[in-house]
């Protein structure tokens, strides 16, 4: 990000020469109210910030950009007398000489100022008003450790993007076959085997999942959970809830690497160094692994305030439940049909612990519900146990069908289409059009039915990016697009504009895209 500041840097110093004074190609995301006054006032050549609960973070912005912060332009923050800005909603005024942010919110009077901070790289302005809140509440990114180990300052580095295009919820995958990344006290070997692994399947000559070619060195990392408190309060700050993934019952290799006897096959293995989808799966049916789930939760969910965990619920494949009479008894004594129903059965015991014992939600993958989307699950049938309706949906595979299945059973959703919201997915597959265009409420929806649709998420799946470097080119101008899809209205979306305050804005990211 380096690089970036230097941009901010050369426009700040370029103003004086170079000014635009159009404010609507110059702010991500494009707030859903603007008026326009004919006179104008230079923001570029310093701000007087006042008091207020974000004024240090207002001066340090200002500072990164080379602006003065005790002169100049007075800011001030005040309360808003409009009833209709909802948690997270702003009024800034630019007029005569003075810039008001209004809200009645932290969250308000943050987004107030990223406008703000946004209107000042411009330099001149027209006074105006902005009168703004998002269309949704979840704007989520989530950021796959599970694979690479990225650390604190490439996440902190992220949190700071994110709260500049007003997105609010950072998903955490950081548990996965490949590597298990949160220090849990009671489960010491999570991280002290779970965490590293010998070697890494790499994309060789743009063969990815078929690549025979292997790094051979080998990778590891954790959060201690000073660590993810210190990224917990760091996300606070930026008005970013986290929440964390613990994946189950597959996507559990690391975890069973590391405690064999809590897998259904109790063989000890390795963290595997071949990604993909692999077999290894929790044991639903043994109290000594629901034990081990339940007290790695109370953990996670004593570190991290908010207040939903995501357990995943993707991808699990049923053969080893097949071999296993530890399952088999399960079903019979509790009336399972089918394996989705042991999965149900289990997501559903999980959800419970989730509401009674820790007093949060639980968040999980669509196949949750127990019907089958994938290849291999060609011969299960579908669930016939209903899933705990405080369920949270994350729909990402299949048909809409089965989001409107998840939103007729009452549960709430968040979309992340992986047709449009996947980063690991090539700018050939995914291009800034198509992230663009995408709408987390499908045609057909009534409007109560589309108010169970909480928003959105976009996901950097980790497999093929190790670096930094790659997570970047993948997260970003892409990210920005599901940035303005979660907060600005459809009918105020624009790709011409958006792309021209792409432009102006973060020209650095648009490199990412040749
Ligand atoms: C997923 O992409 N497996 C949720």
């Amino acid at each position: 990000m380096k690089r970036l500041l230097l941009f901010f840097l050369i426009i700040s110093c370029n103003q004086s020469n170079d000014i635009s004074i159009d404010p609507e190609t110059h702010l991500l995301p494009y707030p859903n109210q603007i008026f326009l006054q004919k006179k104008t006032i230079n923001l570029g050549k310093g701000l007087n910030v006042s008091n207020g609960i974000y004024s240090s973070y207002l001066k340090d912005q200002l500072l990164l950009n080379n602006i003065p912060s005790n002169k100049g332009v007075k800011v001030i923050f005040k309360k808003s007398k409009l009833d209709t800005l909802g948690d997270e909603g702003y009024q800034l005024v630019v007029k005569n000489n003075k810039i008001s942010i209004l809200s009645n919110t932290k969250a308000g009077t943050f987004y107030g100022i990223q406008t703000l901070i946004q209107l000042t790289k411009l330099g001149v302005v027209q006074e105006l008003e902005i009168i703004d809140k998002p269309r949704f509440k979840w704007r989520a990114y989530m950021l796959d450790e599970g694979r690479y180990f990225q650390g604190k300052e490439v996440v902190k580095s992220l949190l700071n993007e994110m709260a500049h295009l007003k997105m609010n919820v950072f998903h955490w995958h950081l548990t996965d076959d490949a590597g298990w990344r949160i220090e849990i006290k009671k489960y010491p070997l999570l991280t002290q085997i779970g965490s590293k692994r010998d070697s890494s399947q790499i994309n060789y000559q743009g063969k990815k999942w078929d690549s025979e070619v292997y790094e051979g060195i080998p990778h590891k990392g954790f959060y201690t959970q000073d660590d993810i408190k210190e990224i917990v309060a760091y996300a606070e700050n930026l008005n970013i809830r986290i929440v964390p993934e613990i994946a189950m019952p597959g996507h559990a290799s690391a975890a069973v690497a590391s405690y064999p006897i809590f897998g259904s096959s109790t063989q000890p293995i390795k963290v595997p160094v071949k990604f993909g989808i692999g077999e290894v799966i929790f044991n639903p049916a043994s109290p000594k692994t629901i034990t081990f789930i339940q007290d790695v939760l109370k953990e996670v969910s004593d570190l991290f305030p908010g207040d939903i965990i995501h357990i995943g619920g993707d991808e699990a494949k049923y053969d080893l439940w097949k071999t296993n009479d530890d399952v088999r008894s399960l079903m019979k004594k509790n009336q399972l049909e089918n394996y989705s129903d042991v999965q149900v059965y289990f997501t559903n015991n999980v959800s419970d612990y989730i509401n009674t014992v820790l007093g949060k939600r639980m968040m999980g993958w669509n196949e949750i519900m127990g019907n089958n989307l994938h290849y291999w699950g060609d011969d299960e049938d579908n669930a016939t146990t209903k899933l705990s309706e405080d369920a949270i949906i994350h729909f990402w595979k299949g048909g809409l069908d089965n989001l409107k299945t998840a939103i007729d059973a009452g549960h709430d959703l968040v979309n992340s289409d992986h047709n449009y919201t996947y980063l690991d997915y090539t700018y050939e597959q995914i291009d800034l059009n198509k992230a663009y265009s995408f709408n987390p409420i499908p045609d057909g929806f009534t409007k109560e039915e589309a108010e169970q649709i909480l928003g959105l998420g976009t996901q950097m799946w980790g497999e093929w990016t190790p670096t930094e470097k790659e997570v970047y080119r993948q997260t970003f101008p892409r990210i920005a697009a599901y940035a303005e899809t979660g907060w600005t209205l459809t009918k105020n979306k624009n790709y011409k504009r958006f792309k021209a305050s792409l432009t102006s804005l973060f020209k650095e990211w648009e490199e990412n895209l040749d």
